[in-house]
């Protein structure tokens, strides 16, 4: 039986590893998301064999209302809330993965005469190796990362949906405190782990109880302290890292319990959190000490002063659905670059039903996604996929750049900062150095948006200022609705 479970564990670990490998492309993604689904579900049945705590009926229950509750909350986020529900996910992640090596731990507690209460487990516990030292760091490791990730998710849940504010917070003393909490958190887990290896016959019980309490308190409130000083525009980052995090404790987790499974598919969510969040903070051109300590950005709504013309010296030039149908239609070539604010208006089936209105008339349409664009990796493929947007008319940045000086039109679709030439040449601008989409070097480019307010950076963009570029202010969705009606009608 125990060669078995240990195949179906090398059978899920493969399974979870060709999955993510298929992940790569959106042609290949949702298959290989139910590739990993698969492998999941081969783990899961796996462990109900092992039968070691819990009946098959308990832990059937507990995936049945863990799988319902998820099933739930999937189906009814937005898909601009998809950051929220995965930070969610991720702060329930840690605090799994703390409260199983709390309950190790108590299994070593409860083992002790007079256990009482526990007898069921105690029960158990008399097969156990005693708590020795190095069982008690994986321990203390798994409580420490368990718990930050659990208070730090829901303070970036928090602030991604406005419940909480996103401007940075902070106040006088706040690193020493941090300083002296981590402190705190080091000498409660020494605590426990001396008590784990005073004496290999008798542990002392009392220092692993309070090591084991202070060492939960402590991470909880360092979550708190480590996510609030950094602001809303820089959670997607810290939501990445924290799903870093919670793989790092599972895959503890799989070391105290002995778990194979557990330990590669922590080490794939660490792994793979790791390379997203660098993969994000370089196309932001930011380093991760300066998205942990910077404190750059506000609330996540786009925020700044609702100021039609926020640069008092510069006018924009406004256009009109007629005449941005015409310049589209008699166009060769027009690249569509969607931002958020697609995201925001939900408008992807109407950029696909112009889009095909105009390739029906002979024009040719790319689609320029900016790895960052919107608010969570992958978000405009995601958007796009939804409305059946051919893949192989989706280019990366590096691939469509060269090809807007041959663009005859840029309809950039509710996306700011992933367009602001600042970046390229102004040294002194906050986003100077990120790459960007070089759509004011196409012959126009017109703007969908319903201001001139500043996108997440809240930053100013002076493409719209532009001599080539018009823009047709409005919500996404109605000004493509209208443009659709109005290159039918040419
Ligand atoms: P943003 O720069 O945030 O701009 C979005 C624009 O959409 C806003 O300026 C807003 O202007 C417009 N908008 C909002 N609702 C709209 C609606 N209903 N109809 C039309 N327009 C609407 O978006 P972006 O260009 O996609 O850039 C993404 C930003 O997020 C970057 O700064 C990036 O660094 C940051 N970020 C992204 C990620 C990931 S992984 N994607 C992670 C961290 C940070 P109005 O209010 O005037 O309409």
């Amino acid at each position: 039986m125990q060669n078995a479970i240990l195949l179906a564990y090398l059978a899920a670990a493969v399974l979870f590893i060709l999955g993510m490998k298929r992940l790569q492309s959106p042609a290949t993604a949702r298959a290989g998301n139910r590739q990993a689904a698969l492998g999941m579900l081969i783990a899961v049945v796996a462990t109900l064999l092992i039968q070691e705590l819990l009946s098959p009926v308990e832990m059937i229950a507990g995936c049945a209302v863990g799988a319902t509750v998820g099933l739930l909350l999937a189906r009814r986020v937005a898909m601009t809330s998809m950051p929220e529900l995965v930070a969610v996910f991720n702060g329930f992640g840690g605090l799994a993965s703390a409260l199983v090596a709390g309950a190790e731990i108590a299994r070593y507690l409860v083992a002790e005469p007079g256990g009482g209460a526990f007898a069921r487990v105690a029960q158990t516990s008399a097969t156990l190796a005693p708590l020795d030292a190095p069982a008690a760091v994986i321990g203390a490791l798994c409580i420490l990362i368990g718990a930050i990730t659990f208070s730090g998710s829901f303070v970036a849940f928090g602030k991604l949906g406005g419940r909480l504010s996103g401007n940075p917070v902070s106040f006088p003393g706040m690193r020493v405190l941090t300083a002296l909490i981590l402190v705190g958190a080091l000498a409660a887990g020494g605590y426990l782990i001396y008590g784990a290896g005073a004496s290999f016959a008798a542990m002392d019980m009392e220092a692993i109880l309070w090591g084991t309490l202070a060492l939960g308190g402590f991470a909880l409130a360092l979550g708190v302290l480590l996510v609030i000083p950094i602001g809303g525009a820089d959670m997607p980052v810290v939501v990445a890292l924290l799903n870093a995090y919670s793989g790092l404790a599972a895959a503890a987790t799989g070391f105290m319990l002995d778990n194979t499974a557990l330990i590669v598919s922590g080490a794939l969510v660490g792994a793979s959190g790791l390379i997203l969040t660098s993969i994000m903070c370089e196309a932001m051109n930011r380093s991760l000490l300066n998205v942990l300590l910077g404190g750059f950005g506000g609330d996540s709504d786009g925020g700044g002063p609702a100021v039609e013309g926020a640069r008092e010296d510069l006018t924009a030039q406004e256009t009109s659905v007629e005449d941005v149908a015409i310049q589209l239609t008699y166009a060769e070539q027009v690249v569509i670059v969607p931002g958020y604010g697609m995201a925001v208006a939900q408008a992807q089936h109407q950029v696909r039903e112009l889009a095909d209105m105009l390739q029906a008339r002979g024009v040719t349409v790319k689609y320029a996604i900016h790895p960052v664009a919107g608010r969570m990796p992958g978000h405009m493929n995601v958007l796009l996929a939804e409305a059946d947007v051919p893949y192989d008319q989706l280019y990366e940045m590096d691939d469509i750049n060269s090809e807007f000086a041959m663009t005859d039109v840029s309809l950039v679709i509710g996306a700011n900062d992933v367009v602001n030439p600042a970046a390229r040449t102004d040294k002194a601008s906050p986003v100077y150095g990120m790459p960007i989409l070089d759509v004011d070097r196409s012959g126009a480019v017109v703007v969908l948006k319903r201001s001139l307010r500043p996108g997440y950076s809240g930053i100013e963009n002076m493409l719209f200022y532009h001599d080539n570029t018009r823009m047709l202010f409005g919500d996404a969705k109605d000004s493509l609705t209208n443009l659709a009606a109005a290159v039918k009608n040419l």
